[in-house]
């Protein structure tokens, strides 16, 4: 057993030329080789070997290939010995994966049996059970022939729970493993074995080495999710696998650029049209695997996802990745509504191709959006859409287009280059560093999963919300109070705590305390609620519950009961209502300090943001401009010492002495 890993390094280091010039008169015509073919028996030179492209072709019998499938077909080794024969002659030792000492098979080779068993037993139900006639309909509405179904091994899993079972076991397939497998999961520990896609289109899922390793499923008619895919596996890890990379290696090699897609549909459209180079991750943005697996067979890569923002931002983010390794990356732009499956549908593989001609690189295409968005109109804009462009700099891996995006950038922004070289240089800011954790955990969800979230404007970008706000509401969220009778009590007697309500108030995120102490006074002192939106702002609250409460108060007026209130209320704000903003209201104290102290909290707040937006901004401003931030900068310091002048974050009600 030799790893993978070690497979494509062989290849990559083999002197293809040397092997193949054994056994062939290999001539140099411009990067490569040609000669007599050896296939066919050719006495014209019409077989090529590419040294660059790792491969072989012949022009007139089609035959074609990498090292090793020649010596398979030109000495009859087997794929091991190929392999074994290719390394001795590039000099390079193999190690072996280990195996047990008794030498048995690969323990993953019953996983790859058993999906190809599986695999063929979809297959034969899709074409044969009366059971699968709407799966059938589906195909041929979507204009899959029988012959294209049967290249990708299609298949249908049923809807009857027992059959899959009941043939798989005839195999030899006990439940047990198809447990492990995937193919079947267990509700719970007592209960039947259940198939795990049931009613669906299958798509069976090969490694780059064409072992079977899982399967997509789509539904056909209703049902949740649209696809489904095999779980992880000792062989199935989504984010390490392509859909078509067995297929697309040789034909990326062959046409020097490999064509992403988001969807399986998509991958297999393009491939029956004739456009082979296609791969399509497994419902995910490309991860770093997916990546370094893409440009292993083509440095020129082309994004071609859907054109709506979740789309776009799936793009992006997966294009970040592509630069960390070195790839030059295209962005193919479909017209609305249109993904490439329905594309090659409509227009063809030409009509395709076409648009690959008009792809536009993809940091140009970022500035594109930014420019139409008006970000670069002024200063603080200009200092967002930086900080958009900034990461994709930085992911740059390769010096000249880093260099090229640079300039892009400085021409766009009037930033000099060298101070963008500078920023680029520099590590991400604090709320950079967080962009990124985000992003490499958000790349193994699902790519679909951000659909429907709310995005801000300009569409489709990499859009970091402020500094603060993730963090704000995340930590929120997550740590809501709970109220634990015993730790109350003890709390209720520790002086330093006494004014905050024991038990809460472990955020760190600045404003959330001070919010709720507000809404405690006001909820005391509701005749000031009027003037308290008047300050703020209806929407002066951030924390969200906090905020549906205030806007409830300033609708219901001053008189309405406690139950009023709360009827307008979702349950979940009616407990925070409850649990965080009633409680213990003999802390509380003079309602009128407490309101004119957290008003000056909260405006305090705001003037920090702004003096980091102030400095922010100063990085990247021309002198005029830089007098007029440093004058607003000093009339923010002042108004904040005028306030009692702590910052914010060191201020607060917990420390407050009753
Ligand atoms: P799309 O919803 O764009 O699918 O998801 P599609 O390929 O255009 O689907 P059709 O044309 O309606 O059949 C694209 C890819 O995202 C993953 C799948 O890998 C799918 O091919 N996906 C989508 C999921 O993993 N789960 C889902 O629920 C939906
Ligand atoms: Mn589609």
């Amino acid at each position: 057993m030799i790893p993978d890993d070690q497979i494509e390094q062989i290849r990559e280091s083999a002197d293809i030329v040397g092997v193949i010039g054994e056994y062939v008169e290999l001539k140099r015509t411009g990067t490569d080789y040609r000669g007599p073919c050896p296939f066919h028996q050719g006495t014209n030179r019409n077989f090529s070997v590419s040294p660059k492209k790792k491969i072989y072709y012949c022009f007139v019998c089609h035959e074609g290939g990498d090292v090793f499938t020649f010596l398979q077909k030109r000495l009859g080794l087997d794929w091991p010995a190929s392999v074994r024969l290719v390394a001795e002659k590039s000099g390079i030792e193999i190690r072996e994966v280990e195996r047990s000492h008794r030498e048995g098979p690969d323990p993953r080779a019953r996983f790859w049996e058993m999906n190809a068993a599986a695999a063929e037993y979809f297959t034969r139900v899709l074409w044969e059970d009366a059971g699968a006639e709407p799966a059938r309909e589906y195909l041929a509405q979507r204009g899959i022939s029988r012959e294209v179904a049967d290249r990708f091994a299609l298949g249908f899993a049923p809807r009857e729970i027992g059959l899959m079972r009941a043939a798989l076991n005839a195999l030899g397939y006990e439940d047990a493993a198809l447990l492990d497998g995937g193919l079947m999961v267990k509700p719970e520990e007592a209960s039947e074995p259940r198939p795990r896609f049931r009613r669906r289109l299958m798509f069976p899922i090969f490694d780059a080495l064409g072992r079977h390793v899982g399967f997509g499923g789509r539904v056909i008619g209703e049902g949740e999710p649209k696809y489904l895919n095999s779980p992880e596996t000792p062989v199935f890890t989504k984010g390490k696998l392509l859909y078509g990379l067995n297929v697309a290696k040789l034909a990326a090699r062959r046409e020097e650029r490999m064509l992403v897609v988001e969807g399986y549909f998509d991958a297999m459209r393009l491939m029956a049209a004739g456009i082979e180079e296609v791969v399509a991750p497994l419902g995910t943005a490309l991860t770093e695997t997916q990546a370094q697996l893409v440009t292993r067979y083509a440095q020129k890569v082309y994004l071609l996802y859907d054109a709506d923002p979740p789309g776009q931002k799936a793009a992006f983010r997966s294009g970040d990745e592509l630069l960390r390794q070195g790839a030059a990356v295209h962005v193919v732009t479909l017209p609305d509504g249109e993904d490439p499956d329905s594309y090659v549908a409509h227009h063809g593989a030409d009509g395709l191709r076409a648009r690959l001609g008009e792809a536009v690189d993809l940091f140009e295409r970022k500035v594109q959006i930014l420019e139409r968005a008006g970000w670069f109109g002024d200063l603080a804009g200009k200092r967002r859409a930086l900080d958009r462009l900034l990461p994709t700099i930085r992911a740059t891996a390769d010096p000249l287009m880093r260099d090229i995006y640079i300039a892009r950038a400085s021409e766009a922004s009037g930033v000099s280059r060298e101070l963008l070289a500078e920023e680029a240089k520099r590590n991400p800011s604090r709320s950079g560093a967080s962009r990124a954790r985000r992003d490499s955990g958000a790349a193994s969800e699902d790519a679909r999963a951000p659909r429907g979230e709310a995005m801000g404007p300009p569409p489709g970008m990499n859009d970091a919300p402020p500094p603060d706000e993730p963090g704000f509401q995340e930590q929120f969220q997550r740590r809501p109070f709970r109220p634990r009778s015993g730790e109350r009590r003890r709390g209720w007697n520790q002086p330093e705590e006494r004014p905050s309500i024991r038990g809460w108030g472990r955020t760190s995120q600045p404003g959330a305390l001070t919010e709720r102490e507000l809404l405690r006074a006001l909820m005391h002192q509701r005749g000031s609620v009027d003037a308290v939106a008047e300050r703020i702002g209806p929407d002066g609250f951030r924390v969200p519950a906090y905020g549906r409460i205030f806007r409830m108060l300033l609708q219901v007026g001053e008189d309405a009961s406690l139950e009023t209130i709360a009827a307008g209320l979702d349950d979940e704000t009616v407990r925070v209502l409850q649990e965080e903003v009633l409680v213990e209201p003999e802390s509380i104290g003079d309602p009128t300090a407490t309101i004119t102290q957290a008003l000056n909290g909260l405006r305090i707040r705001e003037i920090d943001e702004e003096m980091e937006r102030i400095e922010r901004e100063r990085s990247i401003a021309a002198d005029e401009e830089k007098d007029a931030l440093t004058a607003r900068a000093k009339k923010l310091r002042d108004e904040k010492r005028a306030l009692g002048g702590k910052s914010f974050r060191t201020q607060g009600f917990r420390k407050r002495r009753a």
